[in-house]
């Protein structure tokens, strides 16, 4: 019975395992080489001159809005990614950019980058076919 409940318990806690490593590590890093790395690079070094470096920059590291105003809104060649990308999303590569090449500052929440749009007047995001007005 004992043993039973040992080797239950193990496989329980496999599949939980299973189920959470992917999305909980890979989904900041995916939508990074998805969406950033092309200007930032995958080292997030940048490209000096035309992309800036996003490791050991002190506004990635800094306060949230700050960082995630820029994705939101873009900045001269930083695309808008408010339509592109969900707030979880926003929040999952920016958590991935500030603890990634040595930054060092705490994740951030879906929320977070709710409750900013809401302050920004950014639209909040629609999903597949209701964003396919432009
Ligand atoms: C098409 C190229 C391009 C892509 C793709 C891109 N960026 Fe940028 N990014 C830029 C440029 C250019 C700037 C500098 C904007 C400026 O200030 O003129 C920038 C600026 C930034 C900044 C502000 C850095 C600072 O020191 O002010 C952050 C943060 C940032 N990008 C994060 C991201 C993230 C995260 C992604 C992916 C979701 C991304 N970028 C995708 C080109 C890009």
């Amino acid at each position: 019975m004992k043993r039973l409940l040992a080797s239950t318990m193990l496989a329980a806690s496999a599949i939980a395992a299973l189920a959470a490593a992917p999305q909980a590590r890979a989904d900041g890093k995916a939508l990074f080489q998805k969406n950033c790395a092309a200007c930032h690079q995958a080292s997030g070094k940048g490209i000096p001159g035309a992309f800036p470096a996003l490791a050991g920059n002190p506004l990635v590291q800094g306060p949230a809005p700050d960082v995630a105003m820029v994705l939101l809104q873009g900045r001269g060649g930083m695309p808008d990614f408010s339509a592109s990308l969900s707030d979880d999303d926003i929040a999952a590569v920016l958590s991935f950019a500030r603890s990634a090449w040595g930054n060092k500052a705490p994740p951030l929440k879906g929320e977070q980058i709710g409750a900013l749009r809401g302050q920004l007047g950014v639209p909040q995001f629609a999903n597949g076919q209701m964003s396919n007005k432009h």
